[in-house]
């Protein structure tokens, strides 16, 4: 605990933007371990602390709370996803876990609208031709993508982002299939969605776009079989967890032709990329820029400070997840 008029310690694991940062640097002592923090190095900034600001790179467990001590109140995540953060470890210390909802929806949604159609008409493909000199005229047939106008998307997971998802391409779809745990009713109603088992979702489908968070339930949710079932031109998008789907048996999908192309923007051991996946054809890969707008991390950034300072002022935190 802080001493009796001494402001409190706020461990910034890696980096908050100052639209967060300077809000918390008004009543609190801020540490920082920067953006390329070691686990050692955390552990050694930990004791003390009184909230842990984390993002998605930064696993929370029994160690780190420990690390840090009795006091600490709050683990706020730069981030909507909080597997990085182990619930129960926080539970069993009495420390509340925060996220960042609904200010990404768009950004994240947009972002697999543009892996849909980047994955669909092999953009980044055509575009590295173009840089590397390759383009010899226009040809008639060359880099044949696939339309999408009337097309059936599937989105798994009709959650804030899936369902914004939705939206964006409803213009375009011919209809849209959803997979959730819970019926969606506005949705059905609104946009004409359908709810299907995933089975059906997957053979149905010309576009598939995950959004679910990751966990045991939905950990390798995309496998060998699943890819089977898709359509040979179907597109995989995945902007929600690299875990959910796995990536050995989707390069070997696309190598093989048994699906048309895939956009991904999250892998599972961040930041490292399977070679495989490196290597696959018809395959966009970006670095987990879901969320990277600047009006969107802007107010993530102001979201974690109004958490933290709840939590330290003793009362509920506005996006208290655990
Ligand atoms: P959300 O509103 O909680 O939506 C998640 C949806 O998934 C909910 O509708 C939930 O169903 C459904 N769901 C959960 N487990 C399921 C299961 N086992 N089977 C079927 N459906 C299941 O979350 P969100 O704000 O849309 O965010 C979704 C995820 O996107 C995050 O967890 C994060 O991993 C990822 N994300 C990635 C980026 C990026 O930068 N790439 C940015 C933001 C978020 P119910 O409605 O029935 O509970
Ligand atoms: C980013 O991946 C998030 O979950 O907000």
């Amino acid at each position: 605990m802080a001493p009796a008029g001494s402001r409190p310690a706020v461990l910034v694991a890696r980096r908050l933007l100052a639209a967060g940062y300077e809000r918390l640097a008004e009543s609190c002592e801020i540490t920082e371990g920067g953006i390329h923090v070691t686990r050692q190095r955390l552990l050694e900034l930990a004791p003390g602390a009184d909230a842990i600001v984390a993002d998605p790179a930064v696993p929370i467990d029994a160690e780190l709370l420990e690390a840090a001590g009795p006091q600490l109140k709050v683990v706020a995540n730069f981030a909507v996803g909080y597997d990085n953060v182990d619930p129960e470890a926080c539970r069993d210390r009495g420390v509340m876990v925060t996220n960042t909802p609904d200010v990404l929806t768009n950004a994240t949604a947009e972002l697999a609208l543009a892996l849909t159609l980047a994955a669909a008409r092999r953009i980044t493909e055509a575009e590295a031709d173009l840089r590397a000199g390759r383009w010899t005229g226009w040809d008639p047939g060359v880099l044949l993508g696939e339309e999408l106008s009337g097309a059936t998307f599937g989105v798994v997971g009709l959650g804030r982002i899936g369902r914004r998802y939705a939206e964006l391409v409803a213009p375009l779809a011919g209809e849209i299939l959803y997979v959730s745990r819970t019926p969606k009713p506005d949705a059905e109603r609104e946009l004409d969605a359908a709810r299907v088992e995933l089975g059906e979702l997957l053979s149905r489908s010309d576009v598939i776009s995950l959004h679910v968070p990751a966990s045991a339930e939905t950990a390798g949710l995309v496998g060998t079989e699943e890819l089977r079932a898709m359509k040979a031109h179907a597109v995989l998008v995945n902007t929600a967890r690299g875990p959910l789907v796995d990536s050995a048996a989707l390069a070997a999908a696309l190598r093989a032709g048994e699906i048309g192309a895939a956009g991904l923007d999250v892998f599972e051991s961040e930041p490292e990329v399977p070679a495989e996946l490196l290597e696959a054809p018809r395959c966009v890969l970006l670095p987990h820029i879901g969320s990277a707008t600047t009006r969107a991390r802007d107010a993530m950034a102001g979201l974690v400070a109004e958490n933290v300072l709840a939590a330290l002022a003793g009362t509920e935190p506005p996006n208290r997840v655990a």
